[in-house]
């Protein structure tokens, strides 16, 4: 990797700033001063270091996000404000994009990272990663959705879902509930309960695979994984896919 983006990525500023202290020799390269942003650097066997001080470099990061309604789960947009618009320069400069999508409305468990290997494995439909969402839907939920739902129902433009486990928390002229699904179609929770002539009036995501959603997280804030949480996903990660 070229050196200057190295030290940029590592959170020591933008390429234009990592080439000052590039042309004023503050950076060296296995003890000798390098003044080439250009130059190629192994971020595993050379040693790199800001004006005597080591330069650990990492290449990935992995945030457990909070989301709150009204942003959208995207890395830019020209209206509205994204989950990355929400990050500390510290987390932007990795350039990190959400794991699939929560609708602007929906709120709760949202991993960024810019592992785009993982990303990939946690949303192949063939992972079959369960996500459980909690919602408020309009009307009494039944055992009835309950059974549609494990069978698997027909969304509005034909597909059919695979099981979602339903679990009614009260159910009332607004019901509570819990849904846990394996897939991630568009708007999916909402259309699973439009085919059973019902809707949801708030919806937030509690967990994905491994992941849950820390409670302590005020809405809008993030955090990096636990190791413990990193492990895990980690470990669905190299997990063989289903069927
Ligand atoms: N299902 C939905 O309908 N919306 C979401 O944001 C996530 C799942």
């Amino acid at each position: 990797m070229r050196l200057d983006k190295l030290l940029s990525n590592t959170g020591y500023g933008s390429r234009k700033e990592v080439r000052q202290l590039l042309k004023k020799g503050m950076i060296r390269v296995n003890g000798t001063v390098v003044k080439d942003p250009a130059q190629h650097v192994d971020s595993e066997s050379d040693a790199i270091s800001l004006l005597g001080e080591e330069v650990i470099y990492r290449e990935f990061i992995y945030l457990m996000m909070h989301k709150p309604p009204g942003v959208l789960s995207a890395t830019e947009d020209t209206r509205d404000r994204t989950v990355v618009d929400l990050l500390r320069n510290e987390e932007r400069h990795f350039e990190p994009f959400p794991v699939g999508r929560l609708d602007k409305d929906t709120e709760g468990l949202l991993l960024l990272t810019n592992d785009g290997k993982l990303a990939h494995n946690l949303l192949s439909p063939k992972k079959e990663v369960p996500k459980t969402y909690f919602a408020k839907v309009a009307g009494h939920v039944t055992q009835e959705d309950a059974e549609a739902f494990a069978g698997g129902v027909i969304l509005d433009d034909g597909y059919e879902t695979k099981p979602g486990m339903l679990t009614i928390l009260h159910s009332d002229e607004i019901s509570e509930i819990e849904l846990t699904i394996t897939e991630g179609k568009f708007h999916q929770v909402k259309r699973m309960f439009e085919a059973v002539g019902k809707k949801v009036i708030y919806l937030k995501r509690v967990t994905m695979g491994p992941l849950v959603l820390d409670e302590e997280l005020p809405m809008g804030e993030y955090r990096e994984l636990t190791v413990e949480e990193l492990q895990m996903l980690v470990k669905v990660n190299s997990s063989k896919q289903k069927g």
